[in-house]
């Protein structure tokens, strides 16, 4: 089975989309794939998902409603196979936890899927408008899409 984080700040608007959309498309592809998310913040914990990130998700047949935020703690490490940060502030911030090398390399940034080595970040929409979330939606939509594509050809184990 392979493993996969999905990582952001606060655990409510990003990786909250980046594993529904993740999880749905596991289902629907019938793969054996674990998707969880977290946050390298502590401010949202035990929260579900931002109302806007919800709306969007369900105008879009996704639901993430029952997801609820967490902290990322380093026993991720152990937990994880690829753990995909939304934007480069995530990724250091869990790099350094990281307990060795094997470790570091589990770590991605999600955009560099679907545009390699340009180091993208997903747009915070938490001060933005519905519009911004849309665009979240898309961007790891299309992300995600490359992920199952990777997993089905055997590149993400
Ligand atoms: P996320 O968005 O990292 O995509 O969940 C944010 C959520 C909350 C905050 C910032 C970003 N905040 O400052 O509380």
């Amino acid at each position: 089975m392979t493993r996969i984080l999905m990582v952001c700040l606060g655990n409510i608007c990003r990786s909250p989309i980046a594993d529904g959309l993740l999880r749905r498309k596991v289902k629907e592809n019938n793969l054996d794939v674990l998707v969880d998310s977290a946050g390298t913040a502590n401010y949202h914990i035990g929260k579900k998902p931002d109302h806007r990130m919800c709306q969007t998700a369900q105008a879009n047949q996704t639901n993430i409603d029952e997801l609820r935020a967490r902290q990322f703690t380093v026993d991720d490490f152990q937990k994880f196979d690829q753990i995909y940060a939304m934007d480069l502030e995530n990724y250091r911030n869990i790099i350094k936890l990281a307990p060795n090398k094997a470790d570091v390399s589990k770590v991605k940034l999600i955009l560099n899927e679907l545009f390699p080595d340009e180091n993208k970040a997903v747009p915070d929409p938490y001060y933005g408008t519905q519009k911004d979330f849309q665009e979240v939606y898309d961007l790891l939509d299309h992300a995600t899409d490359v992920v199952i594509s990777k997993i089905k050809n055997g590149t993400i184990r």
